[in-house]
């Protein structure tokens, strides 16, 4: 089986083909981050316009790194949300146009489904385990239990972790795309300098919030002196400190709830772009220790947006026979619960 996916539904435009060996054989990711940068964050129109200009070769690209034809595809997958819905709108377009012409099956990926089976992809891993989903528009943590089949235990009140990373990033003035950015200033500075707020941390259940945390940052960085970067990078430290507790302590007890509901220790899976943090992902793999199970992270590259997780998410979509008409839509909001009608 030979699937091609398409991802655009934020500001990387991406296409992918994998197989149903799980091997990728191609996997081509186009960063927009340079047309974005001088706004200090993703300008919907300019992505959608991006995608528009970008995706038709970025196709015929994969195609000849796979080395493969139309002919050879079983199906076409594309992100159909949730996201921005002018780039969504250009991925979905373009793999109806493709699959309508060629005869081919079109699959309808969930984004937040892509991220969620991408341990399918890289592990091989068997269904149930539990899932931290950590990315710039997303914080939860669900029991994946088979395509189709999420069980929420917790989602953030107000921001996503990857949103405060990225506005931390911005108070002090470490640039676009914050993630990296902080991380990279966190590795110098002094995490114990900084008193931060840990909000929800050891309260019942698995839900996330960081507004008050992104509060506190503010606040200390509006103290710190223009020249003072090593403040600055005291305080990328202690705010990253701040997040790391807040995840441990919350996949603790989604661990907790996880046993109860399958009878299961783990495993215990990261994905989304803040997954790629390397200091958050040892503190995580330090609890899932822990707690008697291991943490299974795909490597940065599938962590953050991609299309192989889409083409993936599409194949085994298609093996179960779930596939999409024609006038399916594209939706800037879409939860994972909302898929449980179309499982197998
Ligand atoms: O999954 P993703 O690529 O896109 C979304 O679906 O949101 O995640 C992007 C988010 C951004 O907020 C970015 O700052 C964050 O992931 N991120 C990181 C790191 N790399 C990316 N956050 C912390 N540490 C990193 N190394
Ligand atoms: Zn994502």
């Amino acid at each position: 089986m030979l699937v091609l996916g398409i991802e655009t539904s934020c500001d990387e435009t991406a296409v992918a083909l994998v197989d149903g060996e799980r091997h990728i054989r191609a996997d081509l990711v186009l960063s927009q981050i340079v047309q974005h940068r001088p706004y200090g964050g993703v300008v919907p129109e300019i992505a959608a316009r991006s995608h528009l200009a970008t995706l038709p070769d970025l196709v015929r690209d994969a195609m000849a790194e796979a080395g493969a034809g139309f002919e050879d595809l079983d199906g076409i997958a594309a992100t159909a949300g949730p996201g921005l819905i002018g780039g969504v709108f250009v991925g979905v377009m373009l793999a109806k146009g493709l699959a309508a012409a060629r005869r081919l099956p079109f699959i309808a990926v969930n984004h937040l489904e892509g991220h969620a089976l991408t341990a399918r992809l890289t592990h091989g891993l068997d269904f149930p385990y539990l899932l931290l989903l950590v990315s710039g528009g997303h914080c939860q943590l669900l029991a994946v239990e088979g395509v189709g089949r999420y069980r929420l235990y917790g989602t953030t009140l107000d921001d996503a972790a990857g949103e405060a990373f990225d506005k931390t990033a911005k108070l002090l003035g470490l640039g676009f795309p914050g993630g990296p950015a902080v991380e990279a200033a966190a590795t110098h500075g002094n995490a114990a300098r900084f008193a931060l707020p840990r909000p929800l941390l050891g309260r019942p259940g698995a839900d996330f919030s960081f507004a008050g945390l992104k509060t506190a940052v503010r606040q200390a960085a509006e103290r710190l002196a223009p020249d003072d970067s090593q403040g600055r990078r005291d305080l990328a430290a202690s705010f990253q400190e701040a997040v790391a507790d807040v995840l441990a302590d919350r996949c603790r007890r989604a661990l907790h709830l996880f046993r109860a509901d399958t009878g299961r220790a783990g495993p215990l899976v990261v994905a989304g772009g803040v997954a790629a943090n390397a200091s958050l992902r040892a503190r995580l793999a330090a609890v899932a220790e822990r707690e008697g199970t291991t943490l299974i992270a795909p490597p940065p590259r599938l962590c953050t947006d991609n299309a192989a997780m889409i083409a993936w998410a599409g194949l085994e979509r298609l093996r179960l026979g779930l596939v999409s008409p024609l006038d399916a839509p594209a939706r800037p909001r879409w939860p994972l619960s909302e898929l449980k009608d179309h499982a197998a």
